[in-house]
């Protein structure tokens, strides 16, 4: 059978039906903008591996987040860093704790602005581990179930502070559960929970360790976040999380992970948010600096491809920017 010469390129030749065809769109509604509040801070301090980010005072926390909500971006991510860490985390769930301050600061100020308050305690533990430690055959480990509790104790403190979303990053099992009894018990049964669902131990998470002041201390997270090496086990990962009440799965990090996005994407057909992480922004914007890429045209690949992998939102470090852009 005889082909047409010119199958594909008679649409790409001219900017109107390429406008018209394309399957993926980007948008700001598509767009979360990540910011770390750090308590007692006056002003803001730059972070050195995400240049461009900065640790915020909370005054700077709501003018970030107005240049945000101007810029069309319907929602940020909070991480808070407390003045004072201890064993258990306990600053984490405080009423009165840096995020929870920093949410009712920003519904106050900018009641428009979705505000996502992320649920972990890695920033509120002296040993940088996302659960609460145990003894166990002679080594420290992190203690699930007693992790559960002090979770949805902060997921129930930012959703009283006003938190429209809370989205649970410490990977402990049963995490989604705990946090949607506590918010019903709460009467926060319209809170939703983005579940880091498919979340990997992964390398690109360095330069956020130095944002969030969250390094362990000891050890590392691969005792409760995935395997690199694994993609049923997002799936039943995320199914364990949709059945357990989550209403959006994250997938994360996002660049190497399209595979996964794909994959839970099409296996539930559920709202899927991808997470761009401080690595991932760090290697672009350290080679844009040295003149290597196009950043704005990479960036805007970026984002592309995870809509195209199937992602409904996307948690990015330069959500203002392309935002206002486009
Ligand atoms: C906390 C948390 C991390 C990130 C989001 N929440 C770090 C980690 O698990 O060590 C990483 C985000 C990023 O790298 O941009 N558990």
């Amino acid at each position: 059978m005889a082909f047409p010469e010119q199958r594909f390129r008679r649409l790409r030749d001219h900017a109107v039906w390429r406008e018209m065809v394309a399957e993926t769109s980007l948008g700001p509604q598509h767009l979360v903008q990540p910011l770390f509040v750090k308590e007692g801070l006056k002003g803001r301090q730059p972070i050195a591996s995400m240049p461009g980010q900065a640790q915020l005072g909370l005054e700077e926390l709501v003018a970030e987040s107005r240049r945000a909500r101007g810029a069309g971006v319907p929602a940020v991510l909070l991480f808070g860093i407390p003045r004072a860490k201890d064993a258990s985390g306990s600053s984490a769930a405080r009423p009165d704790g840096i995020v929870q301050k920093a949410v009712r600061a920003l519904k106050a100020e900018l009641p428009d602005l979705a505000v996502i308050a992320d649920v972990c305690l890695c920033e509120y533990t002296d040993h940088g581990h996302c659960g609460l430690l145990k003894e166990a055959g002679g080594r420290r480990v992190v203690d699930n179930d007693a992790t559960l509790a002090r979770l949805a104790e902060m997921a129930v403190t930012c959703a009283q502070a006003g938190a429209d979303m809370v989205a649970p990053s410490d990977m402990m099992d049963g995490r989604v559960g705990a946090i949607r009894r506590a918010l019903d018990a709460a009467g926060l049964t319209h809170v939703p929970i983005m579940s880091y669902a498919a979340k990997y131990a992964s390398s690109f998470y360095g330069p956020f360790r130095d944002a969030a002041e969250s390094p362990p201390q000891f050890g590392d997270r691969r005792g409760y976040q995935m395997d690199l090496r694994n993609s049923d086990e997002a799936v039943r990962e995320a199914a364990a999380d949709l059945e357990e009440g989550a209403d959006i799965i994250m997938v994360k990090p996002a660049l190497a992970y399209g595979d996964i996005i794909r994959r839970i994407k099409d296996t539930f057909r559920a709202p899927v948010a991808a997470y761009n992480v401080s690595g991932e922004y760090a290697m672009v914007e350290a080679a844009a600096r040295a003149g290597w890429l196009a950043r704005q045209d990479v960036i805007r690949e970026i984002l592309l491809s995870l809509r195209r992998a199937g992602a409904d939102i996307i948690i990015t470090y330069w959500a203002t920017e392309a935002a206002g852009k486009r």
